[in-house]
């Protein structure tokens, strides 16, 4: 069976999709980064693609005065890259609808938080100040309203006490970098099923990760 090829979108730092690249070496995973887009130029994640040889391309959102004609100009390169799954490591734009409905059911997201608490921004930074004691992060299928679509997994961190926000950040960020290559490789492998919006994983294993919080210290 011929790999499914993944088109990456990013914003910025580009460690999802150097986690994503770092997966996507082992011989029994199903899926290959073709191509990473980026809304910014100076994204580092762009550099990250070209060191292992992928595809990149721009496409500036600044460039554009409305968010319909960045989309339709972003759909464009999307859909030359020919992808059977899209996925979204940290990219930073609100998609519009008619972008998100061109790709139902094929274009995922990492979010940091364990949704469908924090959507949205500075997620870290409100856990902390609602003193929660679990965080983590959430793979979601992308429906057109921000941050809501089906759960595919998620993965749960303790919040400490000593935690600042960068800190806690890290914590979560070690997760995503587990999380989000599992949730795509199940896609890939098909293994993945929509059932409104409960997701159905076969033979999912977990990577490592939830916790509780307080938790026992260690002996
Ligand atoms: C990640 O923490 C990702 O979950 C978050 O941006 C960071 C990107 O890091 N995404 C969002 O907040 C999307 N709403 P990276 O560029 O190093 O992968």
């Amino acid at each position: 069976m011929a790999l499914k090829r993944i088109t990456v979108l990013l914003s910025g730092r580009g460690s999802n999709l150097a986690a994503l690249l770092a997966a996507a070496r082992a011989p029994s995973y199903r899926g290959a980064v073709t191509h990473a887009i980026a809304n910014r130029p100076q994204a580092n994640g762009l550099a990250i693609a070209r060191d292992h040889g992928i595809a990149t391309s721009v496409v500036e959102h600044s460039a554009f005065a409305a968010r319909e004609d960045f989309d339709a100009a972003l759909a464009a390169v999307v859909d030359a890259s020919e992808p059977d799954l899209v996925v979204l490591a940290g990219f930073m734009r609100v998609l519009t609808p008619a972008f998100v409905a061109r790709y139902e059911g094929r274009m995922l997201n990492v979010h940091p938080s364990l949704l469908p608490a924090y959507p949205g921004l500075h997620t870290h930074r409100r856990a902390l100040a609602d003193g929660v004691r679990l965080h983590g992060c959430t793979v979601h299928f992308v429906t057109p309203s921000v941050d809501v679509g089906p759960i595919v997994a998620q993965a749960a961190v303790p919040v400490r006490d000593g935690d600042d926000e960068a800190t806690l950040a890290a914590r979560v960020l070690a997760e995503e970098h587990k999380l989000l290559p599992a949730a795509v490789g199940w896609f890939c492998a098909g293994r993945i099923a929509l059932h409104g919006r409960r997701v159905r994983v076969q033979d999912a294993r977990m990577p490592d990760g939830a916790l509780l919080a307080p938790f026992p210290a260690p002996t």
